[in-house]
């Protein structure tokens, strides 16, 4: 497991930059339908503001960044909806995986492999491959992705491991949990931000988000931009970061 996020920065006595940003990108509908657009262009939009959001974080030195792409639950949307975003999808990969590639982003991708045709599913793979070894920006795309299900999953696989003999249930620590979840390896993201003014985790990284500081952002996703992100980011570092204990700021 990595290794939690520190409270303050040392120097400045400032709470630390974010290492981890996660983002549900939500608003792309009601953005389109504001302007008497189709659904599917705003989710077109939105892929621009996913361009944005990668150059910012490369910018701001942010080394984790965790987008929320398609649920679980999407699954519930009409079909062409479905196979708009599944376009797009395939799209992103095909466009801008060199660019990615060069700039540095290793990808990875949290979900469940099942429904998702095989072809995403190759390009999936490959773009993995390929980035593997970028440390620039970690992109973590969660696509297919539902925390509840990532949880039982990782459940069922520590119980494997139990039921085999080769892990006793006393060895089951919340490390080991993190260690079998999608994000293993990944540390807990600090900021997480959620665009167009909704405030739910909609079953995203429920365990990870123990102690990150959520930032509501009014903003439809097609219009968040740098300036969107460099405000989140002021928001973040304006927060007192306890983890349950006490800061010396809160013994004052
Ligand atoms: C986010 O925008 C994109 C996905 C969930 C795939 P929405 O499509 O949820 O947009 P709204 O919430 O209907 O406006
Ligand atoms: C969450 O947004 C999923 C993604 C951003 C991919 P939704 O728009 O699906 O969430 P709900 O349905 O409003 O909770
Ligand atoms: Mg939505």
């Amino acid at each position: 497991m990595a290794p939690p996020a520190k409270p303050t920065d040392e120097r400045s006595g400032l709470p630390a930059p974010p290492r981890h940003v996660a983002i549900i990108m939500d608003g792309n509908g009601r953005w389109a339908r504001e302007r008497g657009l189709p659904r599917a262009l705003g989710h077109r939009q939105g892929v621009e503001a996913v361009r944005r959001a990668v150059r910012a974080a490369i910018e701001l030195k942010i080394t984790y960044l965790t987008i929320f792409s398609f649920s679980s639950e999407n699954w519930n949307r009409p079909i062409d909806e479905i196979d708009d975003l599944m376009g797009l999808m395939k799209r992103f990969i095909r466009r801008d995986l060199a660019e990615l590639h060069d700039a540095g982003v290793c990808i990875r991708v949290i979900g469940q492999r099942s429904h998702v045709d095989s072809e995403l599913m190759t390009l999936i793979d490959e773009a993995v491959e390929l980035t593997r070894k970028n440390s620039k920006l970690t992109l973590v795309i969660a696509f297919n992705y539902g925390s509840r299900t990532e949880i039982a999953v990782a459940a069922r696989k520590l119980a494997e491991q139990v039921a085999s003999g080769k892990l006793d249930p006393s060895e089951i620590t919340v490390e080991c949990m993190a260690d079998a979840l999608d994000t293993s390896g990944i540390p807990d993201p600090d900021l997480l931000i959620r665009t167009s003014g909704e405030m739910r985790l909609s079953n995203f990284l429920l365990w990870q988000t123990a102690y990150s500081e959520f930032v509501f952002l009014d903003c439809y996703w097609p219009d968040f931009d740098k300036s969107a992100f460099d405000g989140a980011i002021a928001e973040f570092r304006s927060r007192e970061r306890r983890f349950g204990g006490l800061t010396k700021r809160s013994m004052a």
